[in-house]
């Protein structure tokens, strides 16, 4: 059994940020960072287009930055968070910049700015195109500078534990629920231990694996929301899963598909449909550079309209030299399947890329649990509402993994170790008989989504997705109950747990708001309102 004052679940931008800052405050203190992956396979290493923050005061500014953010959270940003992220922004960037994080820059040495969809400014620090890469090496070289953070890789995290684990009932209307550590599957021994921990930061990311084509690595199954869900613990707005307009496509590629980031419109790449017509422009007077949900839901009609499963990025006006000094991790992806961009366009589709919603926590991170906080891409923080402006969720990692770390820091002191917690309880299960069975099931939870809960929603689609996701529901429940545990299972049943969110969000929402379009409600209602579960 390992015990630990600060629980860090997660080895992302937000975990190893809020590590570092704990680890380096309180160096007589052991920090705990877990990872069910390898070190650095997170969502984080894959970001590209950068971080968007405002440092450069002469042509852009705090107001500008806050006003685009909130129009593409389509009204339901909380304003005051907003702020936060924004203003406090500027100053997480240098940490991670005093960190070791490398930015591209101009030859007069001003950072290089890149602009993306929804931002009236350039203000997008980046490292080439693979910006995610460069901040997750810089994190984990400081990581592994820390002697006081512990470093568990391989071992899956599958619940928090709680009063419940101690025989009480717990409701969503119970009092006080506290979590006193976690259950872990270690991967290399496979047995079941239990971890108990002071504070515990959820930091595991997204859930796009729950959808057939998605930008998100493997590791993205939603594993924290669904464990803080199990808890009884407050998820909101998970109707909001964002669809990045520009994934590449690679027909019979299945898994996670490469990004052709948006940076590229940003530099002047034009989308065009399958008669070779910039067809942005019927759409929105921002054309290619409009926020997310506009340009995924123009794809989607235009792939539609004409019956095809691509639509164009076209990029031959760009030299080889131009395009490869910003993106030569995309040149040189498109060559390698034999597309030369200076000559051919790039086939892209939409992808499931990012969820908005999440575990819901108050500005200082905390969930609705006690000791439990979250931050990163798990959580609701009130940054996003109902569409995320592009390149702010590494910013949000950052600022909230600062005020976890605030909050945390100062209530550690008042908290003790919970020793009365029961081992893990495995009696009666068996090897299970056919793993199969998790692989096809994952794949039909991966087409219900696709299908009846993507881009474009209706109320039909909705019920037939929660009809067949309750016989999955049941099904699951039964193997996990019978069989010994597998991380392909315990992913599969998180999965199963997050799209029954995503569809009872859907369905509770009658209109059509940021990311969320439902034909049956196309106008907005006036109760403009989170959807909380
Ligand atoms: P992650 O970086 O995903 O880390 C999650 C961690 O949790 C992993 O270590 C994982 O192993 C661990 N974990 C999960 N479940 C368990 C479990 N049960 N037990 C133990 N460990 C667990 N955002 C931007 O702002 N700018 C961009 O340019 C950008 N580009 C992107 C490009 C791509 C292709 C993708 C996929 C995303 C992009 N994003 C971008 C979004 C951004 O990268 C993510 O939202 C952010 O990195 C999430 O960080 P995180 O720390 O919350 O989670
Ligand atoms: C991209 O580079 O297009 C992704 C940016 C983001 O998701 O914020």
């Amino acid at each position: 059994m390992h015990k630990t004052d600060f629980l860090v679940i997660g080895s992302g931008i937000a975990g190893l940020t809020y590590a570092l800052k704990v680890a380096s405050k309180f160096p007589d203190k052991k920090v705990l960072v877990m990872t069910k992956a390898t070190a650095d396979e997170t969502n984080t290493k894959y970001a590209q287009g950068g971080i968007a923050v405002v440092n450069d005061l002469e042509n852009d500014s705090f107001a500008k930055h806050i006003e685009d953010t909130l129009i593409a959270g389509d009204g339901l940003c909380n304003e005051k968070v907003v702020e936060i992220v924004v203003k406090e922004g500027p100053e997480r960037v240098q940490e991670i910049i005093d960190w070791g994080a490398r930015f591209d820059r101009e030859d007069d040495g001003d950072y290089k700015r890149g602009k993306e969809g929804g931002h009236s400014e350039f203000r997008i620090l980046h490292h080439k195109d693979v910006t995610g890469k460069e901040m997750e090496r810089a994190l984990l070289d400081a990581v592994a500078g820390q002697t006081n953070i512990e470093f568990i890789k391989h071992c899956f995290v599958i619940d928090i534990i709680t009063q419940h684990h101690m025989g009480y009932l717990i409701t969503k209307s119970t009092p006080d629920v506290e979590c006193y550590g976690v259950y872990v599957l270690n991967l290399e021994t496979n047995r079941i231990e239990k971890i108990l921990s002071k504070i515990t930061l959820l930091a595991t990311g997204g859930n796009g694996q729950v959808y057939r084509t998605t930008t998100n690595p493997s590791i993205a199954t939603g594993d924290g929301v669904s464990m803080v869900y199990r808890a009884k613990g407050r998820i909101e707005n998970m109707e909001f899963i964002q669809f990045h307009p520009t994934a590449l496509y690679e027909p019979g590629v299945r898994g996670q598909a490469f990004l052709i980031t948006e940076a590229v419109r940003g530099d002047g790449g034009i989308l065009r449909n399958k008669n070779g017509e910039a067809f942005m422009e019927r759409y929105d007077e921002r054309k290619d550079l409009a926020p997310r949900d506009i340009v995924a839901r123009a794809i989607d009609s235009e792939m539609k309209r004409t019956g095809t499963e691509h639509v164009w990025l076209d990029c031959r006006h760009f030299t080889k030299e131009k395009f490869t000094e910003h993106f030569p991790n995309i040149y040189e992806k498109c060559l390698s399947i034999g597309i030369d961009i200076t000559q051919h366009m790039i086939p892209v589709a939409p992808a499931a890329h990012y969820s908005c919603g999440g575990i819901k926590t108050d500005e200082w991170g905390r969930s609705s649990i006690k000791s439990l906080y979250a931050c990163g891409e798990c959580a609701s923080t009130g940054l996003h509402g109902a569409n995320r402006l592009a390149s702010n969720s590494l910013l949000e990692a950052m600022v909230f993994a600062h005020k976890c770390f605030i909050d945390a820091a100062e209530k550690v002191k008042d908290i003790s170790f919970n020793h009365s917690l029961p081992d893990w309880n495995a009696e009666g299960t068996t090897e299970p008989r056919e793993m199969i069975l998790i692989t096809q099931s994952l794949k039909e939870l991966q087409l219900i989504m696709s299908d009846y809960v993507g881009i474009v929603r209706n109320d039909v689609r909705l019920q037939r997705a929660s009809r067949r996701l309750d016989l999955l529901w049941e099904e699951t429940e039964q193997l996990y109950q019978s069989s010994s545990l597998s991380p392909q299972l315990l992913e599969l049943r998180n999965m199963i747990t997050v799209g029954y969110l995503i569809v009872k969000g859907a369905s509770f929402r009658k209109e059509s708001r940021g990311l969320h379009y439902n034909t049956d409600y196309p106008g907005k209602s006036h109760l403009v309102q989170n959807i909380v579960l």
